[in-house]
């Protein structure tokens, strides 16, 4: 900060940024020296800089970790980059569902003005520059950068079409800059070691480092950051440990609700902007979900349609009725109702979603179901020809059956059951009454593993029990 404020113009900073190749981590990844310069050049004397700390991806944590641990790095990157583009005022959209980094936010704001960091004359210059903080309205939808200014200015949360873009017209109709916290808290650092030091991390293109909140079926979870460029299998296998339990690894899900899902097929794609969005998927705001052999692609691809569902703010037509109607053809595929051409007529409208919708939100929901289709189409048709779940999954299209030459009559998943549909008792097999299981899996869950006596079968019939007087357990099992 005091590099860029005392020593630099304002057009070097925004010069060196440019250098830097440092890309917006908010998930667009649009160069940030570029959109500084932007606002920088749009007419007007008032002009705004605003931090995206709304983070509403399902299982992403990393800015909220940078928040609670470092805010005085976003603090003093929306500094420079108020500096840079010339506002002197700023705003902090943060989760309100982020207790504990709001509430560091406010005492490191305050500790910054304290310390003449923010407030009248920065480091004794002509630069004034004050932060607010407004905390989220708690939709998904607020953190798309125009509906995020309507709900700073008090509207409801919903985008409005771009042009005007934020540059020219932003809050409050002046010249805004937005950037997400992981952007932010790399400026310090690249006005500090300079752009060359950072533009010769990562690739060609992507420079610096990712971020990933790296979670699911994995043995390391956790936040970990990489040189742009690094593979999938480099962070899943080398720093994640694989899959757990001896599972095959399935997928990794990047990028949320907006990203896609890549098979083991694309393990050695290099992690960076352009590769992943040749693969379908987006680099996104950091989720990484990884998922195992047990997880069915097609139910994945529903959970997130779900959420981008609920989420839809309604505005626009094609995400308001074309992820509904999206949403009905995958219910009905998992709930084994799925008809030929239904496959065919899922990625039509995903792709008219896609083109069509007013905003990022409606833009890229569809990529899940996009790249499930495109990498694991074999479980679309399994489960509308032969009404089976590879996976196992989806509960119309399985049942759960107990191998009598397993069962240990241990009484677990009897007494576990939620709808009492295990019959059975002390040294008698258990059997599972068909008509009243409803495929909730606990008795998969509880079988201890050394038993390992229930099955999920999917596709065919389900073995009818041993008659009664075979159910004796006779035992020469290992128990008496
Ligand atoms: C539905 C939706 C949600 C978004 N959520 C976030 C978010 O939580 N955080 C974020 O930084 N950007 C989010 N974005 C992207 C922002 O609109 C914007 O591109 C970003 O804040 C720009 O900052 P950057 O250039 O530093 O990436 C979202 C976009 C959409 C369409």
């Amino acid at each position: 900060m005091r590099k860029a404020l005392l020593k630099m113009t304002p057009y070097e900073v925004i010069e060196e940024v440019k250098r830097s190749g440092l890309r917006g981590r908010g998930g667009a990844g649009f160069p940030t020296g570029v959109k500084w310069g932007f606002c920088r050049n749009s007419p007007g004397t008032v002009k705004y800089m605003i931090c995206n700390a709304d983070e509403g991806d399902p299982g992403a944590f990393m800015d909220r970790s940078i928040l609670e641990a470092d805010p005085h790095s976003v603090i003093e990157g929306m500094i420079i980059a108020a500096y840079a583009i010339g506002a002197s005022e700023g705003y902090v959209y943060v989760r309100a569902e982020y207790p504990l980094a709001v509430k560091r936010l406010r005492l490191a704001l305050t500790q910054a003005e304290e310390s003449g960091f923010l407030g009248k004359r920065v480091l004794g210059t002509d630069f004034n520059f004050r932060v607010h903080i407004t905390e989220g309205a708690g939709a998904f939808v607020c953190g798309e950068e125009t509906a995020l200014m309507a709900s700073i200015e008090g509207k409801r949360g919903m985008p409005r079409p771009r042009p005007p873009f934020p540059a020219e017209s932003g809050l409050w109709g002046k010249p805004t800059n937005i950037n997400n916290v992981k952007s932010l808290a790399s400026v310090p650092v690249i006005m500090n070691r300079g752009a060359d030091w950072y533009s010769s991390i990562g690739t060609e293109r992507s420079k610096g480092t990712a971020v990933f909140a790296l979670t699911g079926k994995i043995a390391n979870s956790g936040l970990i950051e990489v040189a742009m460029g690094a593979t999938l299998r480099h962070i899943i296998y080398d720093i994640g440990g694989g899959v757990p339990g001896g599972k095959e690894f399935k997928a990794v899900q990047i990028g949320g609700p907006s990203g896609g899902c890549l098979p083991a097929s694309m393990l050695d794609v290099p992690v960076d902007y352009d590769s992943l969005t040749a693969a379908g998927a987006i680099m996104g705001s950091g989720g990484m979900v990884v998922v195992d052999e047990d997880t069915c692609m097609v139910d994945m691809a529903r959970y997130f349609l779900d959420f981008a569902q609920l989420e839809s703010c309604g505005k626009c037509a094609p995400c308001r009725l074309g992820t509904k109607r999206m949403r009905e053809i995958l219910a009905r595929i998992t709930e084994g109702r799925g008809v030929e051409g239904d496959v065919e007529l899922l990625s039509e409208l995903a792709e008219g979603v896609k083109d069509t919708s007013l905003c990022g939100l409606g833009q890229t929901c569809p990529n899940p179901v996009l790249t499930t289709i495109r990498y694991f189409r074999d479980e679309y048709d399994e489960h509308i020809r032969n009404r089976r779940c590879p996976a196992g999954v989806c509960k119309a299209l399985v049942s759960y059956y107990i191998d009598p030459e397993k069962c240990m009559a241990c009484l677990i998943c009897m007494r576990m059951c939620p709808t009492q549909a295990i019959e059975g008792g002390k040294n008698i097999i258990h059997f599972i009454n068909q008509e009243i299981c409803d495929q909730c899996g606990t008795c998969l869950s509880v079988c201890p593993p050394n038993f390992n006596a229930v099955r999920v079968i999917s596709g065919e019939p389900v073995p009818l029990p041993p008659p009664a007087e075979e159910r004796v357990l006779v035992r020469a099992r290992g128990r008496s």
